[in-house]
């Protein structure tokens, strides 16, 4: 087997657990350099290994591999063109970066016949992405749905089963490495909108922008709506949903928050942990399961793909990479809860309503909707609703 010389671009959480992790190892790698942004810190590394110089990786003919772990997406994009440039294989767990530069990022490698590689992207250390793209080739898809980002689910976990109070557990989750170091991104579903976006390009060929998700985070349920989940034997989780059409014209896609009966793979899918359930025609329904963030997890995603490239393993895209903009005409079922006197306004909302509940503590409305109506996040983000799927 080649030896393989790597160029690492970060060290933080993940880029220190990749480098700890192949010094453990006894494979025929080696990280020549790293490359930070900021040689103040304390670094668990002897200090010839760090440079803040692009270029000491970009210009060294000896690296064959860049593994870019930083978290500015715009520095990302620049970094990784260059080293297709050089002729340099990458590896990269930057979802908003490859999320919304895709197309250009898969023509260029192409064009400069280099890999790259991202199963460390989407769900940390479930291996998803080779999934799809490989296993799931000749069987149709019919749904993807998932819980894709670690901590809103740990988040969600311990306020359903320790009573935790939001902000306290979103601390723990920054805490554990958790979560993106601007937390909205995890909170708000933005994290999960990208994931999302990334494995339906896998899943189906279709390229949608993360802007076309139907989202909602998870900052604006209420205590309430924990409450209410227990009473009807459900729990809440923040759930990204691919939905083709029959007839493969049109996709639906979301990301929302969601009560699920608590016989579902997903709601027993707690704490970091990440889990998508794939339904395709023949295999009927597949659960895929594992630790979707931290430290190691993470690690143990782009080590796969570090292995992948000394074989010199390359996504091929075999299903396209077509253009094919969702549309959210499918109805759901869906309960908001809000304070006072809000049916007025809520009402035009619902197709039809089943149910309707006002108390002093807080209201709520039960009924179908279409997805394309709640696409206007001028109302999705008024804090004062909660918005859930009824699954
Ligand atoms: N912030 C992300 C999450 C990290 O919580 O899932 C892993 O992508």
């Amino acid at each position: 087997m080649k030896k393989l010389s790597i160029g690492l671009f970060g060290f933080g959480v993940v880029g220190e657990g990749i480098y700890k992790v192949l010094q453990k190892k006894s494979l025929n790698i080696e990280v020549k350099k790293v490359v930070i942004k900021d040689p103040s810190k304390k670094r668990n590394a002897r200090t010839e290994l760090f440079s803040t110089d692009k270029n000491d990786i970009l210009n060294d003919d000896s690296i064959d591999l860049v593994v870019e772990l930083i978290d500015d997406d715009k520095a990302a994009l620049d970094i990784i063109c260059k080293s297709f440039e050089k002729g340099k294989s990458v590896i990269s767990a930057n979802k908003k970066m490859i999320a919304e530069n895709h197309e250009f990022l898969i023509k260029k490698s192409q064009e400069n016949k280099v890999s790259f590689l991202y199963e460390a992207a989407v769900c940390g250390s479930v291996p998803i992405i080779r999934n799809l793209e490989e296993y799931f080739d000749n069987d149709l898809l019919k749904s993807i749905k998932g819980i894709v980002n670690g901590s809103t689910n740990f988040i969600l976990s311990k306020m359903t089963n320790d009573n935790a109070p939001y902000h306290k557990v979103l601390k723990i989750a920054q805490e554990s490495g958790f979560a993106e170091s601007d937390p909205t991104l995890d909170v708000e579903g933005i994290d999960a909108k990208y994931k999302l976006s990334i494995i339906t390009l896998h899943a189906l060929g279709k390229r949608v922008k993360p802007e076309d998700i139907v989202c909602q985070g998870i900052t604006s349920l209420h205590p309430f709506d924990f409450q209410y989940a227990n009473e009807k034997n459900r729990v809440i989780k923040l759930i990204a949903r691919c939905n083709p059409s029959e007839n493969g014209e049109t996709i639906s896609l979301s990301v929302l928050p969601t009560f699920l009966k608590k016989d579902s793979p997903l709601a027993s899918t707690h704490n970091e942990y990440n889990g998508v359930i794939v339904e395709s025609s023949l295999a009927d329904s597949q659960f895929f399961y594992g630790k979707g963030a931290g430290r190691y997890p993470t690690s143990s995603a782009v080590l796969s793909d570090i292995s992948a490239s000394l074989y010199d393993y390359k996504y091929t895209y075999k299903k396209g990479v077509s253009v094919r903009l969702p549309t959210y005409d499918c109805e759901a079922k869906f309960y908001i809860s809000y304070q006072g006197n809000e049916f007025e306004t809520l009402q035009f909302l619902f197709e039809s309503i089943e149910e309707k509940f006002e108390s002093r503590e807080r209201n709520y409305v039960i009924g179908n909707i279409k997805l394309k109506k709640l696409k206007d996040r001028q109302f999705l983000n008024q804090a004062n609703y909660s918005i859930i799927q009824i699954d």
